[in-house]
């Protein structure tokens, strides 16, 4: 990361883009169901068990593990965005679903508390991940898992690639690089972190989906309801820069047109670990 990378302005950057999504975010997040549920499997919450559900957004990993949980568990929904976390609170009615907002970085948790940890696509977003993976370790008993998902390698994640690829055609360079959100798509790179943040027993299995789009005008809409840092950034644009990046989305998802409109790939990775 460049020196005149500024965290701190990163940061309220993602929670300002996240609040401004955070009523749209459940539009699309219906595509990516089958990594939630994968996600969820490879986590395995059982019946009493307490989770912490870390960059929840609007809750729903949250929601799908209630019921798993049971009425003797519980999760705790976390996000840096308390516009998410609204929108969890108003949508999700299970007595034992709690909800935090904090930084995933400076966690308000309880030392050794936690049975398990889940991160679904949100180890990415944060500007140093080892101090949020040093806080997840922190917050869970001896023997606590983690179960987390990250996009694939660049290269692998059309669904996020085609729209970076069209504002990078169409708008400078940014002044300072933001971390790429593909980094933790190499396994060994994600496996080191993981184990240079003190887990053992650490699992990587990809997943792989494809979200389908009738136009391109819906890819993109899908993109600015997932991409908080960067729909906060481009909101701040002229209106006719940002109706001319919608138009010309549609030449960079050329290649994935077909007769029923867009077929778009995504992969992922979905890591579990212990704390020994
Ligand atoms: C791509 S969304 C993922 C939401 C949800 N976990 C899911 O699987 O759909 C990333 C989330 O990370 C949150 N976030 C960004 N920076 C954060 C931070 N420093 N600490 C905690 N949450 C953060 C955002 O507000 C957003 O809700």
């Amino acid at each position: 990361m460049s020196s005149d990378f500024d965290a701190r302005r990163f940061k309220a950057m993602e929670r300002a883009g996240f609040n401004r999504i955070a009523a749209h975010y459940d539009n699309a997040a219906h595509l990516r169901a089958s990594l939630q549920d994968a996600l969820i499997a490879a986590a395995a919450p059982a019946p009493g068990e307490h989770w912490l559900d870390v960059a929840s957004g609007p809750g729903l990993l949250a929601r799908a593990m209630a019921p798993q949980l049971g009425p003797t568990g519980s999760v705790l929904a976390t996000d840096i965005a308390d516009g998410m976390l609204a929108h969890a609170r108003r949508n999700i009615d299970a007595g034992n679903v709690l909800f935090a907002a904090t930084d995933a970085e400076r966690l308000c948790t309880p030392d050794g508390h936690f049975d398990g940890i889940s991160i679904g696509l949100g180890l990415f977003v944060l500007p140093h991940p080892d101090k949020a993976l040093a806080e997840l370790r922190r917050s869970l008993k001896p023997g606590g898992r983690i179960a987390l998902s990250v996009w694939g390698a660049a290269g692998s994640v059309p669904l996020i690639e085609r729209a970076q690829q069209c504002i990078a055609r169409l708008l400078p360079a940014p002044k300072v690089a933001r971390p790429s959100v593909f980094r933790f798509g190499d396994p060994a790179y994600l496996s080191a972190m993981l184990s240079e943040a003190g887990f053992g027993r650490i699992t990587l299995a990809p997943h792989d989906f494809h979200c389908r789009f009738a136009t391109a005008d819906a890819y993109w809409d899908a993109f600015l309801a997932l991409a908080g840092g960067a729909t906060e950034a481009l909101s701040r644009l002229p209106a006719d820069k940002q109706q001319a990046l919608r138009a010309a989305v549609a030449d960079d998802l050329a290649d994935l047109a077909d007769d029923d409109g867009y077929h778009v790939p995504a992969s992922t990775l979905i890591a579990t670990a212990i704390k020994p």
